[in-house]
């Protein structure tokens, strides 16, 4: 778990969880959702259990989803935000991480970062004195694939019954899917190029942990009796090889041919955004498969129950 100092409750990364309590924030999320059915949008909850709360957000990276999602959760949980970008804090003129985290634990009472690389994030928690969160490193994702969960299990049924196939790059969105079947059960098979495999410190995590998590190359093989195909984009923020990956890459297109290898009603999902016609055809993006709008809202409600997690109510 990840109390690290008196009551700080970090959301790092989803090994550092049991079942029980990525269950609970799943659970929680999808009853927030279903309460608000018919509400309008951004709506605050009734009882507002962030009422004098708030959270610093800071990018190094840019952000649609994840920024609007969490400002939005916060708004409607009755807390506030402050949305910070690094490059105009004293961060992008050298003040270091540690001394940032000290400072904005005395005026806020969370901070959730999306990081540049992973080891900042770590870096913040170990000197903050209130709740970090992981906004996206170069290594996970783990709000992300919080959400992909509630969607999976709205359209889907139980995780522990699904096979996910992750096809294309073994990255940070793939490192944290690999902790969330280790942890919360469920069948994974990652196809990726052998260059751009997960790294071997996530897949010895899931050998350690007896996750069922399969490694192959061939995307056909991977995509197998699979009930949710998932893919992201070639080249991810942090990455410099675009060239490369895209000759790497251009095997692993999930279109229509892709997806009929999978099991009969398999829905796609993608973290977004999408570089349509590259790793997805717009005839997946937009077919009736697709469930890619309905994974982009469920940020916001899992947001919500992750908030409630890290921050406490009233
Ligand atoms: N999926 C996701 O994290 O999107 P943003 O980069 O827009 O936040
Ligand atoms: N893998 C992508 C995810 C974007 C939300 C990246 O890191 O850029």
């Amino acid at each position: 778990m990840n109390r690290v100092s008196g009551n700080n409750m970090h959301f790092l990364d989803l090994n550092d969880f049991d079942a029980k309590t990525l269950r609970d924030i799943v659970d929680n999320a999808r009853r927030m959702k279903e309460a608000r059915r018919g509400s309008p949008r951004g709506h605050r909850e009734k009882d507002e259990p962030l009422k004098g709360k708030a959270l610093a957000l800071i990018f190094e990276r840019p952000s649609t989803r994840t920024r609007v999602s969490f400002e939005m959760a916060m708004k409607q949980l009755g807390g506030e935000v402050i949305v910070l970008s690094a490059n105009d804090m004293q961060l992008g003129r050298g003040e270091t991480i540690a001394d940032t985290a000290r400072v904005l634990s005395r005026y806020v009472d969370g901070i959730m970062l999306r990081a540049a690389r992973h080891s900042n994030l770590l870096d913040l928690a170990r000197h903050a004195s209130v709740p970090v969160i992981n906004g996206l490193t170069d290594l996970s994702h783990p709000c992300q694939v919080m959400a992909d969960i509630l969607t999976l299990e709205e359209h889907k049924g139980p995780l522990s019954r699904q096979h996910v196939s992750w096809v294309g790059d073994g990255n940070n969105v793939a490192a944290s899917w690999i902790h969330a079947v280790g942890v919360m059960g469920g069948k994974l098979t990652l196809g990726c190029p052998e260059p751009l495999h997960p790294t071997r410190e996530v897949m010895s995590w899931a050998k350690a942990a007896r996750a069922d998590v399969s490694l192959m190359v061939s995307p056909e093989d991977a995509v197998k009796d699979a009930d949710c195909v998932i893919t992201d984009c070639w080249v991810s923020m942090h990455d410099k090889d675009g060239e490369t990956r895209h000759n790497l890459l251009k095997p692993y297109q999930v279109n229509k041919a892709l997806m009929s290898r999978a099991k009969p009603g398999a829905i796609f999902m993608h973290c977004l955004p999408a570089h349509r016609n590259e790793e997805v055809t717009d005839e997946v993006m937009d077919g009736p498969a697709s469930v890619v709008f309905d994974e982009a809202e469920n940020r916001l409600h899992i947001q919500k129950s992750i908030l409630l997690h890290c921050l406490g109510g009233k």
